[in-house]
C-alpha cells in the first residue's frame, strides 16, 4: 500500500527521483539548501521506499508554489501523484486561513496541464492572465 507524509527525503535520494523522470541530478549541497527552505515536502512511499515527491515553497502569506511533483516511472499511473497533490493542498488550505486570497502557482510541464486541472489548478491564459515568464 502507498502511503503519503510529510518527510524531507535526503539530497541523494531526491536526486535518485529526479533522475528517475529524467530530470537529471543537481549538486547535493544545492539540493540540500533548496530542501532545507521549503514550506513542506510530502514523500509516497511504498513500505520505506520513496516513490513519489513532491513540496510546497512560497512566502506563506501571499504566493506558495507547488514545485517538483514526481513519481518514479514504475509507480506512475497508480495515483501516486493524486496523493501527493491531496496532501500538498492539505496544506495549501493551511495556508489559506492566514489568507484566504492566497494564490498557489506552479509551472506544467508540458502535457501536464489535464493533470494539475484535476486539483483546481487552471492556464494563466485560461484564468484571463498574461503568460507566465522564467529567468534561467
Ligand atoms: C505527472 C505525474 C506526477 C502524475 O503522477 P501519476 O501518479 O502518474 O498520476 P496519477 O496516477 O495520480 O493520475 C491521476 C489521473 O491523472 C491522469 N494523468 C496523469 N498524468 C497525466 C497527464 N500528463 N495528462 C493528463 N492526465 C494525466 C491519469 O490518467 C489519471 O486519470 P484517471 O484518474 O482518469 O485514471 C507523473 O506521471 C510523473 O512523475 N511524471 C514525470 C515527472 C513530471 O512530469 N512531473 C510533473 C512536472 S510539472
Amino acid at each position: 500500500m502507498i502511503t503519503f507524509r510529510e518527510y524531507t527525503p535526503s539530497p541523494a535520494l531526491f536526486n535518485s527521483l529526479t533522475d528517475s523522470v529524467d530530470w537529471g541530478t543537481r549538486d547535493e549541497g544545492v539540493v540540500q539548501t533548496a530542501l532545507e527552505n521549503s514550506l513542506c515536502c510530502v514523500c509516497a512511499f511504498d513500505g520505506e521506499e520513496i516513490v513519489g515527491f513532491g513540496r510546497l515553497i512560497g512566502d506563506r502569506t501571499i504566493f506558495l508554489y507547488v514545485q517538483d511533483v514526481m513519481v518514479r516511472p514504475e509507480y506512475q499511473g497508480q495515483k501516486v501523484g493524486t496523493g501527493i497533490m491531496e496532501k500538498l493542498i492539505e496544506e495549501v488550505n493551511e495556508y489559506k486561513q492566514i489568507n484566504k486570497g492566497i494564490r498557489t502557482y506552479l509551472g506544467a510541464s508540458r502535457g501536464k496541464e489535464d493533470f494539475y486541472r484535476r486539483f483546481g489548478f487552471e492556464t494563466r491564459a485560461d484564468a484571463g492572465l498574461g503568460p507566465g515568464m522564467v529567468l534561467f
